[in-house]
């Protein structure tokens, strides 16, 4: 499968010079929407986690859960960090109870997963009430048209489709950014 095969040297290419510069940002951004302290004590589901980029940004979670399809990701990912639990699976199908997590990050993921209706599904029933949801996605611009190019298939998604379809399971935007590649939105539930 082509993330395991990007496992081998996921972290290597991100340690280059522009991509550690992109990542440095979009990294910057999930600390400013979500300082450590709203982070603290809370039980994290990292979606889609690849070798483990949001569970090297959290402080003292209660507890950390990376699901990917990728086993080669997730190797990583449990090398670079021995306290998270990983889970193999397509996150069109969560494996966990519902209302167990306090907080959701899908970062990165978007843009290779077509189906996002499913993934919102997925994600409102494992999400306890009031808590809080961090997803990227990919916008419309010439880097993103060039990764095109390059061969990395991304999917462009509308924002207001993300956003209506967020609402209907009941979590309204509360904060947004975007950085080069990536677009940040952080969505409450119940408010
Ligand atoms: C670009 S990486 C992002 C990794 C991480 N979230 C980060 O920000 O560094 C995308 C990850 O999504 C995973 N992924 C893609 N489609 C998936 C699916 N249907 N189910 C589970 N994981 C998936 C890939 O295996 C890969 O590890």
């Amino acid at each position: 499968m082509l993330w395991d095969f990007k496992a081998k040297f996921y972290d290597k290419g991100r340690n280059s010079f522009f991509l550690s510069w992109i990542l440095r940002k979009e990294n910057e951004v999930v600390t400013q929407l979500l300082p450590s302290n709203i982070l603290e004590e809370r039980r994290i589901l990292d979606v889609g986690t690849g070798t483990g980029n949001i569970p090297s940004l959290l402080i003292n979670p209660q507890i950390t859960i990376g699901i990917d399809i990728s086993y080669g990701m997730l190797q990583r990912a449990k090398s670079n960090h021995r306290n998270l639990f990983v889970i193999n699976c397509n996150i069109v199908k969560i494996p966990l109870a519902i209302g167990v997590i306090d907080v959701v990050f899908c970062v990165g993921v978007l843009e290779y997963f077509s189906d996002f209706k499913t993934l919102f599904s997925e994600i409102s029933q494992v999400l306890q009430n009031d808590g809080l949801f961090y997803l990227t996605y990919s916008q419309k611009n010439l880097p993103n048209f060039l990764r095109n190019i390059l061969g990395e298939k991304i999917h462009f998604v509308q924002e207001n489709e993300i956003i209506q379809e967020l609402q209907s399971y009941g979590f309204q935007l509360v904060k947004k950014n975007k950085t080069f590649i990536q677009t940040q939105l952080l969505f409450r539930r119940g408010i």
